[in-house]
């Protein structure tokens, strides 16, 4: 259990850990790369730690040195192995579409979390383009036996960057042409990546075509990540001013950017710059009066990891948010519609669930009160920024779990924040 001080005010610069879509694909497709190369402000949370060893199974070589990876990539995977993919959704999904061409057989487990979410969205389109991937009834353990793929087209239900990943990653060893086209557009770091990597690859629109291709190794300076920037963000809003430093603002990503414009909170991007194929800025925000929003289905894939979030802010907003289309958020590390009601509601706040989404009824504050992360490291940071800017403060339960995507989150929040000041004078 950890008790958290209700705050008056909370300001100050952050920087913030490495982005984990990006960690996770820079050492997925350097494992299988041709040559060397060394990525920079990695994330090394527990979900990319279980990247690093699947592919050290896999026949790669990984050295860390803190935030540095030094990867030695091998085209040619070791056969027979038991990947252990831990609680990560994206390694466990990706690295099926990677082996499932490569002529070894593999299986791939996870715990109970990930053992219990869908994975038959992966294996269906990886069986269209002739890949032997069996299921648990659609579950993981995953089996994959060697198979020689071909190209074909595949067109996705639900927006998702680890189904349209794993298709990708398929493609790359499939005789002829594979095409994958999504309804809203999700996440596209595996696409700028594979293509940096010197893969026969194209985006028009929604649509991605790869042909065949090996990939050449490259180094990777990581961005932040704007899914933890996002809780420092939301503290600036409700409680003072922030800066995060150097953050990945992809427009795939930045849905939260979308939410802050409805909720009125007033934010600045500063020092706008490209790295590495990815858009990055520091990002300032200020406290803000916080109205009351409507998103719907279009506008939940670039935020769906921030929707926790969001759905809080609009319990310190004034009037009733509604938020639909979003279904994805009942499989993700939690059933989130559901934990996030909860959190709201223990918080002292109005929520309620819909099949899709909720309706929150904002109040302008929250009580405070007992929170349980359930085991999800998003439920536990939304719970630390709800009970940091509540009346009262509060206790959070199962915290530990952060460590999956922000290890030091907690010293982070109480390293700085007191302040009153303002941060930048950039308004
Ligand atoms: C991710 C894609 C999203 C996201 C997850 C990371 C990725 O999942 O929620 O945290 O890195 O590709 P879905 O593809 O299931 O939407």
């Amino acid at each position: 259990m950890r008790r958290i001080q209700s705050r008056e005010y909370f300001s100050g610069e952050f920087d913030l850990p490495g982005d984990k879509s990006i960690t996770h694909r820079a050492i997925m497709f350097n494992g299988g790369a041709d040559g060397e190369a060394v990525i920079s402000n990695a994330l090394t949370g527990e979900d990319c730690l279980s990247t690093c060893q699947c592919l050290r199974a896999l026949g790669a070589t990984v050295e860390r040195d803190g935030t540095a990876l030094r990867i030695k990539g091998t085209p040619r995977f070791r056969s027979g192995q038991r990947l252990d993919c831990g609680n990560s959704g994206t390694t466990m999904r990706l690295l099926t579409g990677f082996v499932a061409g490569k002529g070894v057989d593999v299986t791939l487990f996870g715990d109970e979390s990930l053992s219990s979410r869908p994975m038959k969205r992966v294996a269906e389109p990886l069986t269209l383009l002739g890949a032997d991937v069996k299921t648990t009834d659609g579950h993981a353990p995953i089996y994959i036996t060697p198979k020689t793929l071909h190209g074909g087209s595949v067109q996705l239900k639900v927006a998702s960057a680890q189904v349209k990943s794993a298709v990708l990653l398929a493609g790359l060893s499939a005789e002829g042409e594979t095409f994958v086209s999504e309804p809203v557009k999700s996440r596209d770091h595996t696409e700028r990546m594979l293509s940096a990597m010197g893969a026969d690859i194209r985006v028009e629109g929604n649509d991605v075509r790869v042909k065949k291709s090996n990939l050449c190794a490259v180094d990777v300076c990581v961005p932040s990540d704007i899914s933890s920037a996002a809780y420092f963000m939301a503290l600036g809003a409700l409680k003072g001013e922030t800066l995060c430093k150097n953050v990945g603002v992809n427009p795939t990503r930045t849905g939260i950017l979308t939410a802050f414009d409805r909720l009125g909170v007033e934010y600045a991007l500063l020092n706008k710059r490209v790295s590495g194929g990815e858009d990055i800025a520091d990002i300032l925000v200020k406290k803000s009066h916080l109205r009351s929003i409507e998103l719907t289905s279009e506008d939940i894939p670039a935020m769906i990891d921030e929707l926790p979030l969001v759905a809080l802010l609009c319990a310190f907003a004034d009037g009733e948010s509604r938020i639909t289309g979003a279904q994805e958020l009942r499989v993700k590390e939690s059933d989130r519609i559901r934990t996030t009601a909860e959190l709201i509601r223990n918080l002292g706040g109005e929520c309620e669930e819909l099949p899709d989404g909720f309706i929150i009824r904002g109040r302008k504050k929250l009580r405070g009160g007992k929170v349980d992360s359930c085991l999800d490291h998003r439920i536990a940071m939304t719970g630390a920024v709800g009970l940091l800017a509540s009346e009262n403060g509060g206790e959070i339960y199962r915290s530990e779990c952060c460590a999956i995507s922000f290890p030091d989150f907690f010293e982070k929040l109480g390293e700085k924040g007191n302040g009153r000041g303002h941060v930048r004078d950039e308004w």
